[in-house]
Order: C-alpha cells, then structure tokens, then sequence
C-alpha cells in the first residue's frame, strides 16, 4: 500500500551567523502508513519540528524530500491530503470559535452551509459546541489546543500532523487530546505527531519514532522500547540482611526504607519468598525506564522503514 507520508534521507541546516551551521536532521528516513498512529518523540532541539515544517512545506531541507501519498511535498498539492496543528497556534482571539473556523473554511475555498455544518460538526467532535460562540481568548488552554486540531480537520484531511499536540496541557486536557487522536485513527485518518514525552506517546501509538539529535535511534512498537519492566519493592525498615539471604544481594536504604530491584521473571519467587518472613512492604512498583535512559541508549529498530 502506498505510503502516507515518506520521509528520504532529510538534513537540515540551519545557518548560524556567517560560518557556523546548526545541523538539525542528518539523513532522516521514515514512512508513516496509511491509517496508523506514529509519534515521534525525543528531547528539545532534535528536530522535530524541523521535521513537521519540511512536511508543511514551510521549510525547504538541505538533502533528501517528503512524499505526502506519493506526491512530492513541495506541490501544492500534497497539501490538500494534509491537516496541521502548529507547535504553538496563535488564533485571531477576538474571533469566536465558530467564527476561526469559518475563516479556515473560506481559506479551503469551502462556501455557505458547506463550510458552517463542518464548522460545528467539529466544534462537537472536539466537544467545544458550548464554547462555539464565545471569544477564543476567554478560551482554557486546552480548550483553544482543542479547536486547533479542529481547525487542522476542517479540509477533512487523510493526514493529520501535528507538533506537540499535548504540551502545556494539564493531565485531563492531555487525556482529552489523547482521545481525540485515537477517534481520529478510527475515521481512519493517519496521525503523525511529536512530543518530547514518551507517556504520552506510548499508550496511543501504532508506532514510536525517537529522535535525538537529527537522528531515528528507534523505530517501532511503544512497548519496545520499555520492553523488560523491572520492579521495585521498598520495606519499611533496614531488611538488607534478610533480602541478602534470599539471594537480593543488591538492596539499598533510601532513608527508612529498604529498596530492592527485581526482574520482571523472578517477581513471584522474591515475593514468595519475601511474603514468608513478614515484611513491612512500604510499595511495590514497576519501573520504567526514564526517557532520559532511553533518550541516551540506542535501542535499534524493530522494522525497517
Ligand atoms: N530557524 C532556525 N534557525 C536556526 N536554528 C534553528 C531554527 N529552528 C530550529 N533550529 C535549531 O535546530 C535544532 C532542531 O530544532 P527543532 O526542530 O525546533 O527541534 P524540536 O522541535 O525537536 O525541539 C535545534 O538545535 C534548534 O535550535
Ligand atoms: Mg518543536
């Protein structure tokens, strides 16, 4: 099946003054397929926008080229398969919602009822129907990054790309955003987005893309990458001896309390074990690698391309 974004060999440079460049992608390679999730995470300043800006078309990169369903990113014409919400939209705030979409729809040449029954149509969808007539500025942040994704449908895109769909939202807006993604998947649009939070990614995700640097250090499914969880237990009190003779040589006090690393495979021998003598257990708690952790170690790629 044809692709719905390809990305070949991207670099960017950026210039730096006279002499200096700033090299924010080196040779980035990636397809998003049709009706699946892809988020692409990694730390500020990896090139993510960098990335979502050649897409748009609002960049020309250095090497290499976009295909949006195989037409060449820099026609006019890959644009009309593709919705996009900015890193930080800025609207016409004395605009009412219903008002900003309406000026999206006059833009995609949408005329009359036309672009008014997609206007609310999508004000329900995003669940701003009350808030359709009120003035954007009175709106929350979440409430104003939900009428952006709006605005990134109104030309009923087959690909929506956005750049940090989630950030500055609390944990409800970010749950709220989250949904709204996957109802997307299921009107089988194709998602590509970024975040510099792997949570965030992880639970929606078809497929992760990690850059750092310019560069995919990973490629494929979210549970991968935190692929053997390890836990860790904490007890109420010094217990190094006791853990010592079950075999958990590697215990460490935090304060008060006796913290231990367990794998994944042997969680139910040490609980059995630790069970029989009584122990004050404080939590018992599965640990994920940090993104940092992930960030810095290149995991590899599941499947090419
Ligand atoms: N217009 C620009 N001019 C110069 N450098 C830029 C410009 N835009 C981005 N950069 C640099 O390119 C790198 C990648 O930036 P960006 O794509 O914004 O990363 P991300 O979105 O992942 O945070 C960073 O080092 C950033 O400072
Ligand atoms: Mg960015």
């Amino acid at each position: 099946m044809q692709a719905a974004l390809r990305i070949e060999d991207l670099t960017k440079h950026y210039k730096k003054g006279l002499r200096e460049k700033i090299v924010a992608l080196r040779g980035l390679s990636l397809e998003v397929h049709q009706g699946e999730i892809l988020g692409l995470v990694g730390p500020n300043g990896a090139g993510k926008s960098t990335t979502i800006k050649i897409i748009m078309n609002l960049l020309f990169p250095t090497k290499g080229r976009v295909e949006i369903m195989g037409i060449n990113a820099r026609s006019p014409k890959a644009r009309e398969h593709l919705g996009y919400l900015p890193e930080n939209p800025s609207f016409y705030d004395h605009l009412t919602g219903e008002e900003f979409l309406l000026f999206t729809g006059r833009l995609l040449g949408m005329e009359g009822n036309e672009g008014r029954e997609k206007a609310w149509e999508l004000l329900r969808m995003v669940r701003l129907e009350d808030a359709g007539r009120m003035a954007i500025r009175k709106y929350s942040k979440g409430m104003a990054q939900r009428l952006g994704i709006a605005q990134a449908l109104m030309g009923d895109p087959r690909i929506v790309v956005m750049d940090e769909p989630m950030s500055g939202l609390d944990p409800i807006g970010r749950a709220e955003v989250s949904q709204l993604i996957l109802s997307l998947k299921k009107q089988e649009k194709t998602i590509f987005f970024s975040s510099h939070i792997l949570h965030d990614v992880e639970a929606i995700c078809d497929r992760v893309g990690i850059l750092v640097e310019g560069r995919l250090t990973y490629l494929g499914t979210p549970s991968r990458i935190v692929s053997t969880p390890t836990w860790l237990l904490k007890i109420e009190g010094d217990y190094r001896g006791i853990l010592r003779e079950k075999g958990l040589t590697h215990a460490t006090m935090v304060g008060r309390i006796t913290q231990v690393e367990i794998q994944e495979d042997e969680l139910w021998e040490v609980m059995d074990a630790v069970r029989g003598c009584n122990l004050p257990i404080y939590s018992l708690e599965k640990r994920r690698c940090s993104l940092e952790e992930i960030f810095a170690k290149e995991v590899g790629s599941e499947t090419a391309g």
